[in-house]
């Protein structure tokens, strides 16, 4: 009997214990060992009925993932996941099968427990199809049970929007049979002796929830509707929902098979590619090659926030939320009733929306401990300053941190430019010091650059990925060099959207391009959210270092010259109406023509392939070298980067994933044509022409170590 499926017996009842740790995925060997025990329990005449359930902390996490890299890399079609003979199998067994889920029953896992005869589950479980976010369907007619059991309506739910649900919800749906108090194992032997000895019910056959035409149609209309909206470009979510029509139209087998095909179309678009490298890449951020996983946390029980501004005020925020008190340090009273007002409407807004209880708000508020002085800092675990950008006052208080805060506490330094290890000098503890770098609206952006500074420790570094984790952010460890690894990148991209303004592109052209493309706002829109002022004041300061040979963008100084700075003022590369909402802003369009005759440009047509291609492949050369610079481990850190800080799309995997799907050799052709007519600031980065010569991508390079030695950080 195979390893991965355990069998036993209880009087009547035959036991099947799946066990392929961590999360029970129906690797190879799990569906032939299930096939097995049926058969040997439908042999064994003292077996009445059968469980299903999964050993350790879970059911059945679904289809093994890393299966699917396999399938498509092999180009065989026809292989599939080839769950649907099991579920068959299980579905014809002559004794009644009962799923017994604890932890999760997703995807491959909720369709083999669909294909069981009766489900039961504790409370704590969730079940859900998630596969639209992997970029594919459920493959093993999860779109042909589910609205058997569920309707209509909550199917498409589960399997378009892939969120998992709860037990008790489960219940309600009729997903589930009954929920079991106290020892899974217990309650479903006594559920499954329930129905011994009756003949076993198949999901195939029930047809009551599955609704009329008339009835379904608007419901169908909708789902596309919303999908198109919500899920833009995600093929897998319109194919999700048109297999779920197929089981209101189709016998059965018919369902199934249109539910095989669609699958297929997925797993094998680079859209399936690139979510299954976003999963696997959202579990490998967290890992620091030189960082074992047992390097000890330092607890953070307590901390304190310098700074009430637009950043200190979120992440205080954003410690609160976790249940962490903070005390949150001013200079003056002003500051600091500014800085408490907006944190307390921000609140009052997430109340009003619905999002948790006025009881929730109050006591997050308590946990924010306004202050205009340094008492009560020797308590902190962690202090994170957020105060203006200027070295000699980040110098000024970290000296102050060193004298007051306790030994083995960690101090943080949430600059979005300065050098790291220049303001770690001021401490006679640099392995205590690291950078936190919070994306605006800190309450709201889930990334979170830390910038691993030459000395910090790795007990730091641990705490501070793990610390993430239970902020609700996404911690991606980062080197120490200008701009580090998000704004670094930033510049090229936002530098070519400018240029091609400056060519004779439109500002909603080049807009519309990329946001088609997938981003979550067009790059100059985004420019004029995060203010046109940031990056002026920063060029102003770095004008000393540039290269004044090297072509710059003109426009946005220009308006920023003019006081328009974006949004927060009104007007920015658009005007903005009460509601925010984008207008064409003419006196803008005089300074880009008076910018484009001074540039001396020949104006021409510009086409959507070509803005994208500029905009994009800049973010990969830069993003090239970086990784060869060594400020980034993985090619996949620069990806979930961009997903979880910039908007770029999670379907095309983020822009090193782009880059290889599009195929380096091409990319790298395109960067050559770029520099041929553009110049130095195109030339290709030695990485990407290696690669490309090599025929080989980005995520074919091994993890490397972060470069310590910091270098171009504003000192
Ligand atoms: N296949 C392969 N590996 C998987 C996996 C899967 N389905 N699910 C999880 N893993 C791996 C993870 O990569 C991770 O590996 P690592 O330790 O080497 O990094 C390990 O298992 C543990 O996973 P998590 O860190 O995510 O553990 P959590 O406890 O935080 O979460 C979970 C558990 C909720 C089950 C989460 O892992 C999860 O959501 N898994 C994916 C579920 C899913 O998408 N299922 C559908 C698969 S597609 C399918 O079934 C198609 C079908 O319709 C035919
Ligand atoms: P801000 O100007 O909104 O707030 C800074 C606050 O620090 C002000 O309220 C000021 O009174 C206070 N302050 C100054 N000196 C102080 C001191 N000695 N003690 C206590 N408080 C003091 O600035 P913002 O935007 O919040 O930026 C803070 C830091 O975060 C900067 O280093 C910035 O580069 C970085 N950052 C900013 C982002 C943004 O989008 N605004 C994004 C990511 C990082």
């Amino acid at each position: 009997m195979s390893e991965l499926v355990l069998t036993s017996k209880q009087g009547e009842i035959g036991i099947l214990t799946v066990n392929n740790p961590p999360v029970n995925a129906l690797s190879p060997g799990v569906p032939e060992g299930i096939a097995a025990g049926l058969d040997a329990f439908e042999k064994d005449d003292s077996v009445k009925a059968i469980v299903l359930i999964g050993g350790g902390r879970t059911f059945i996490a679904g289809a093994d993932i890393k299966e699917f890299g396999k399938i498509t890399s092999g180009g065989d079609r026809k292989r599939g996941p080839g769950l649907n003979g099991i579920l068959n199998r299980i579905e014809n067994c002559t004794k009644p099968v009962v799923a017994a889920i604890h932890g999760s029953a997703l995807g491959g896992g909720l369709e083999t427990a669909m294909g069981c005869h009766y489900r039961v589950a504790v409370a704590s479980a969730q079940v859900g199809q998630p596969e639209v976010k992997l970029g594919i369907i459920p493959g093993a007619a999860g779109t042909q049970r589910l609205p058997r059991l569920a309707g209509v309506a909550k199917a498409l739910e589960m399997c378009v929007q892939g969120d998992p649900i709860s037990a008790p919800e489960a219940l309600k749906y009729g997903i589930i049979d009954q929920i079991v108090e106290g020892d899974l194992l217990t309650g479903a032997i006594a559920f499954a002796q329930t129905k011994a000895g009756t003949a076993p019910r198949k999901v195939r056959d029930l047809t009551d929830k599955l609704g009329d035409e008339s009835a379904n149609a608007p419901i169908f209309a909708a789902a596309r509707d919303t999908a198109r909206k919500r899920q833009r470009n995600l093929i897998a979510a319109q194919a999700a929902i048109s297999a779920v029509e197929a089981a209101t139209k189709l016998p059965f087998d018919a369902g199934v098979a249109r539910e095989s095909e669609l699958f297929q179309d997925c797993l094998f678009s680079d859209q399936s590619k690139a979510l299954i490298h976003v999963f696997f890449g959202e579990r490998e951020v967290v890992k620091v090659p030189d960082v074992p996983k047992d390097t000890p946390l330092i607890p953070v029980n307590k901390a304190a926030v310098i700074g009430a501004g637009t950043m200190g005020g979120g992440i205080a925020m954003v410690l609160a939320n976790a249940g962490i008190p903070v005390l949150l340090k001013e200079t003056e009273q002003a500051a600091l009733d500014r800085g408490l007002a907006t944190i307390r409407k921000n609140y009052a807004n997430s109340v009003a929306k619905g999002r948790f209880t006025q009881d929730v708000m109050d006591k997050r508020m308590a946990l924010i401990q306004p202050t205009l002085s340094y008492d009560g800092f020797a308590e902190a675990d962690m202090v994170i300053e957020a105060v203006f950008e200027g070295m000699a006052l980040k110098k000024e208080i970290f000296g102050t941190l060193d004298k007051i805060c306790k030994p083995g506490a960690i101090l943080a330094s949430n600059t979005s430019t300065l050098n790291v290890d220049e303001i770690a000098s001021a401490t006679t503890r640099p392995e205590m010091v690291i950078g936190t770098h919070f994306f605006s609206p800190a309450n709201v952006m889930r990334l979170l650059e830390i910038v691993r500074g030459a000395a910090s420790s790795k007990e730091v570094i641990a705490t501070c990925m793990a610390l993430s984790k239970k902020l609700g952010k996404v911690g991606v460890l980062v080197g120490n060099c200008r701009g580090f690894v998000g704004n670094r990148m930033f510049g090229p991209y936002r530098r070519e959207a400018q240029f091609l303004v400056e060519e004779g592109a439109s500002v909603e052209a080049v807009d519309k391009a990329l946001y088609d493309f997938g981003m979550a706002m067009g790059p100059l829109a985004t420019g004029d959210l995060a203010g046109l002022d940031v990056g002026w004041r920063i060029r102003k300061e770095y004008k000393e270092i540039g290269d004044s040979s090297v072509r710059q963008p003109l426009i946005e100084d220009r308006l920023c010259e003019l006081g328009h700075y974006g949004q927060k003022t009104g007007a920015g590369w658009y005007l903005y109406d009460a509601n925010r909402k984008p207008l064409h802003n003419p006196q803008a369009q005089e300074v880009i023509e008076a910018c484009r005759k001074e540039t001396g440009i020949a104006q021409r047509a510009i086409g959507n392939e070509e803005i994208v291609d500029r905009c994009i492949y800049a973010l990969v050369n830069e993003g090239a070298r970086i990784l060869e610079d060594g400020f980034a481990m993985r090619s996949v850190d620069l990806d979930i980067t961009y997903l979880n800080g910039y908007g770029f799309p999670a379907h095309r995997g983020g822009p090193m994933k782009y880059a290889d799907l599009v195929g380096l050799k091409k990319v790298y052709e395109r960067v050559r044509e770029f520099e041929q007519q553009h110049g130095a600031l195109w030339t290709p980065a030695p990485l990407l022409k290696q690669l490309a010569e090599e025929g080989k991508t980005f995520s074919d390079l091994p993890a490397q170590p972060l470069k310590v030695a910091s270098t171009g950080a504003k000192a």
